[in-house]
């Protein structure tokens, strides 16, 4: 079978002037088995709303990849915008997918509780906001990824949804 085509946004200020090396982008990268997923395009972006906007646009409807993994600013902070961006661009809610990050990163923080990522849908690309820490993206990326393949699956039509 086909690998799952995948785009990485890193939204961060400090990693956009380089100010901060963007380990979590990276991160995400590792934890992406080379034989099931190909990473397409990776970048680091300051937190704006709009150039966010544009390049998951840029990833669904041009690269069309499968699967979009933002990383950063989806906390409280004023500059934090990911969600906005994503929902913006958002075609259909997968809301169970941004629960699932938060009700199983509750029983590691409470903290968990601060990030604001929400998961959706545009064309047939799934696009998911990660929280900012590399700890963060390890821990809710680990637990996700076999499931989303198999969501990845349906909407491709790979797969009947049982
Ligand atoms: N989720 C997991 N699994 N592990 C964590 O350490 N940190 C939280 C939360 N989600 C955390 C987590 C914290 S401290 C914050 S402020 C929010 O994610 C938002 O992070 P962001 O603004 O870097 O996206």
């Amino acid at each position: 079978m086909d690998r799952y085509t995948v785009g990485i946004i890193t939204a961060s200020d400090k990693g956009f002037a380089g100010e901060r090396e963007d380990v979590s982008g990276r991160r995400i990268k590792e934890l992406l088995s080379p034989e099931t997923y190909e990473v397409v395009s990776y970048c680091v972006l300051p937190d704006e709303r709009e150039l966010l906007e544009r390049e998951l646009l840029r990833l669904a409807d041009e690269c069309r990849v499968n699967l979009i993994l933002t990383t950063g600013g989806t906390g409280f902070s004023v500059r934090d915008v990911t969600p906005e961006a994503t929902l913006a661009v958002a075609e259909r809610n997968a809301p169970g997918i941004a629960e699932a990050i938060r009700a199983y990163s509750m029983t590691i923080t409470k903290r968990a509780m601060l990030s604001r990522g929400v998961s959706v849908i545009r064309g047939q690309t799934l696009i998911v906001n990660l929280p900012g820490s590399p700890k963060a993206v390890e821990e809710s990326l680990s637990y996700l990824l076999g499931t989303l393949e198999h969501g990845m699956d349906i909407l491709l039509g790979r797969v009947d949804s049982h």
